[in-house]
């Protein structure tokens, strides 16, 4: 290891976020009954700019009177190219902050738009005598946020998540798709023709470059990285690949811009029992290894050393943290 350690943010669970407009206040109490780890109400994107006031307005009060059990509760603000940010982060923090143990900041562009959010949070924390900090989610959508991406995630104590918002990083890099997140079609190649003169048509992933950056970025201070929407929510089997496919680039969770998201994201990232009963069978034979003094050895024909331990251990670990 480095001499350098990286101290990890608090550890909550985080498999699905599931994205409520706080304009739709009829949604709320589902929501707090719903199998979400996280849920975020919007101020954002979802609100159109006349809403914004009575959103910022229903969701202090849900903040307050809904009994949102266990749910690690967030709140989307707006951008800090707007207006409405100071307030969204002045209104509900002072009037509901006891109840709220995230903000999402969208649109990061710079370690300082953080800092000015870490710096504003402060003020009211102290000003509230709040004890408890608010955490941060920053969500990576704009090509100067994937740029700055390392400065980020290293700008503030409150940090705890980096988000990859599919949507607005095809736009800001004007990637020519307008599906929210998912595979495309046109990013494919071709295959060689083979003897019957047959060409196959491999399909890519166009967002593994941003996705993969922002997951060393977020794990080397410590964050979750998190990805983001996947629009289509009549598409089960799209979603589960979406999931599956961030999931084995070390994200520990996805969105849910639809209810019916929530369950497909807590299988995808949750183990599986039979990759929890793996990495135990790794841990047990490396540590009969170590007792005989060996650092590697073969484990169902394949070569296991004291790496496999801290792989296995990351998937026991979190299921070990989804059971408790
Ligand atoms: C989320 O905010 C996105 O733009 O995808
Ligand atoms: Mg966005």
């Amino acid at each position: 290891m480095s001499f350098t350690l990286i101290e990890q943010a608090p550890a909550r669970l985080n498999r699905s976020e599931l994205a409520v407009p706080g304009s739709s206040p009829q949604l709320f109490e589902k929501a707090a009954k719903s199998a979400a780890d996280v849920i975020f109400l919007d101020l954002e994107d979802a609100v159109a700019p006349d809403d914004k006031p009575q959103a910022r307005k229903n969701i202090i009060q849900a903040l307050n009177d809904i009994d949102w059990g266990n749910k690690i509760m967030s709140v989307r603000i707006n951008g800090l190219d707007t207006h409405y940010m100071y307030r969204d982060v002045v209104d509900v923090v002072e009037q509901a902050g006891k109840r709220l143990d995230l903000i999402m900041i969208p649109k990061v562009g710079t370690a300082s738009d953080v800092y000015a959010v870490d710096m504003l949070l402060t003020q009211i924390e102290q000003a509230k005598g709040y004890t408890k900090k608010i955490g941060l989610e920053l969500i990576i959508e704009t090509a100067l946020g994937m740029q700055n991406v390392e400065a980020i995630s290293a700008a503030s104590k409150r940090n705890e998540s980096l988000h990859f918002g599919v949507a607005d990083y095809a736009a800001s890099t004007r990637a020519r798709t307008t599906n929210i997140g998912g595979a495309n079609p046109a990013y494919s190649v071709l295959t060689d023709k083979d003897e019957a003169g047959n060409r196959a048509v491999h399909w890519g992933d166009m967002w593994h470059y941003a996705i993969a950056r922002m997951v060393v970025a977020a794990r080397a201070n410590g964050l979750r990285p998190v990805d983001g929407p996947f629009g289509d929510f009549s598409d089960v089997d799209g979603y589960k690949a979406a999931a599956y496919r961030a999931a084995v680039l070390g994200c520990e969770g996805k969105w849910a811009i639809h209810p019916s998201q929530l369950a497909l994201a807590n299988e995808v990232f949750s183990p599986s029992e039979a990759e929890v009963a793996k990495a135990k069978r790794i841990l047990a034979a490396m540590a009969e290894a170590q007792r005989e003094g060996r650092g590697a050895v073969a484990l169902d024909g394949r070569l296991i050393d004291i790496a496999s331990i801290r792989q296995a251990e990351v998937l026991v670990k979190k299921a070990a943290q989804i059971a408790g």
